[in-house]
Order: structure tokens, then C-alpha cells, then sequence
């Protein structure tokens, strides 16, 4: 069987529906917002949010929405951005969608100049911590509220052979 075209797409009148219905499993549901709180969201931050619905081939397998330029703890020098939201389907978790969420992510976020991505995450049972870890975030020490705050180095693209 052939891989799914894979590719983020902006959340329209279209996909509305397919985006609101992502799910994760009731097990996972004390560890991210729903999409429809994310979205609300994106429409109380627009500059600073960036919504967008997971699509593998014609169908929507979850919903991720990155943070732009946030000014961390309201410090005008410590602007951040990152993974604010993550939800793969129940029907579609252990496919490689997640991990294509977050290369997506942060490939968007270097092509803007972004030195490098956060993320923060639940501790404590079916944590995704390992998750992010395996994609090269790294704890800062930092807490936000009571969620460590992870970090990831976003590598200069590899120079093209002469
Ligand atoms: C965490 C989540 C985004 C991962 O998405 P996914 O599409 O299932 O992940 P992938 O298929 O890309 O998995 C990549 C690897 O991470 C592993 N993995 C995924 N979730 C994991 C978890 N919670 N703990 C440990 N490993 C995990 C997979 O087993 C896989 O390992 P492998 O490469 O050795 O096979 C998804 O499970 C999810 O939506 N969870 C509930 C909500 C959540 O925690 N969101 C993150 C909020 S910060």
C-alpha cells in the first residue's frame, strides 16, 4: 500500500467539520485541549496562532497548531514559538502523522527565521513526553504553570552539493 499524500492545510469552511471531529482517545483527554478550544483559540490570537489540519491523503487525521512569537512570560526579550497543540485522531495515532505534525512544524517555523521550537507537555500517565524527546526537544528546566517546557534546535538546512 502506497503512503497517503501527507501535508498540513489551513482549517477552512471546507474541513471545518473533519478538523472539529478529531478525537483523541478518551484515555488521552486530560493531555491536550480540544480542537474546538484550539480553534477558539486561534480566534482570540490570530497573530499569534497558527491552526492547521493534518490531511493524509483526502482525509483529516488531526489538527496541531504552533504559537508565533509569543513573548514569554510577557518578557519583550524572550520571544518564543513552538508546538501549542497536538492532536492525532484515536483512529489514526502510531502512523507517523504526530512526527510528520511536528517536522511540519518546525520546518514552517525555520523557514520564518525561528532559531529554535518549544513545546510543553503533561507529566504523569501516557505522558507524550518520549514522543518529543525521540524528535530531539529537550527539557529546559523551565516549568510553564505546572508542564515542562522542552526545546529543540532548528538546524540550518543542509547546504545543497556544489
Ligand atoms: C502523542 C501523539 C501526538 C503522537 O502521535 P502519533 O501519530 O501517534 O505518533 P507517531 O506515529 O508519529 O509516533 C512516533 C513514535 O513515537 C512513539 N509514541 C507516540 N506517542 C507516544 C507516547 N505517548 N509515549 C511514548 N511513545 C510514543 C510511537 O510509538 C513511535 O515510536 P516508533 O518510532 O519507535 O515506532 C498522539 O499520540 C496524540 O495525539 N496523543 C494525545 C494528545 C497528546 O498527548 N498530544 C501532545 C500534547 S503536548
Amino acid at each position: 500500500m502506497s503512503t497517503p499524500h501527507l501535508r498540513l492545510e489551513p482549517v477552512t469552511a471546507a474541513n471545518f467539520d473533519a478538523v472539529h471531529a478529531v478525537s483523541v482517545r478518551p484515555d488521552q483527554q486530560h493531555l491536550v485541549s480540544p480542537v474546538v478550544k484550539s480553534l477558539a483559540e486561534a480566534y482570540v490570537h490570530p497573530t499569534m496562532a497558527w491552526p492547521r489540519a493534518i490531511v493524509a491523503g483526502e482525509e483529516v487525521v488531526g489538527f496541531v497548531m504552533a504559537f508565533l512569537d509569543h513573548h514569554w512570560n510577557d518578557d519583550p526579550a524572550d520571544v518564543r514559538s513552538g508546538l501549542w497543540r497536538l492532536n492525532i485522531d484515536a483512529a489514526h495515532q502510531g502512523k507517523g502523522y504526530g512526527t510528520f505534525a511536528v517536522e511540519a512544524v518546525c520546518a514552517e517555523l525555520h523557514r520564518r527565521g525561528t532559531p529554535r521550537a518549544y513545546v510543553t507537555w503533561h507529566t504523569g500517565p501516557r505522558t507524550p513526553e518520549p514522543f518529543y524527546t525521540a524528535l530531539g526537544f529537550a527539557r529546559t528546566g523551565e516549568l510553564s504553570g505546572d508542564e515542562p517546557v522542552g526545546v529543540r534546535e532548528l538546524a540550518a538546512p543542509a547546504e545543497a552539493p556544489a
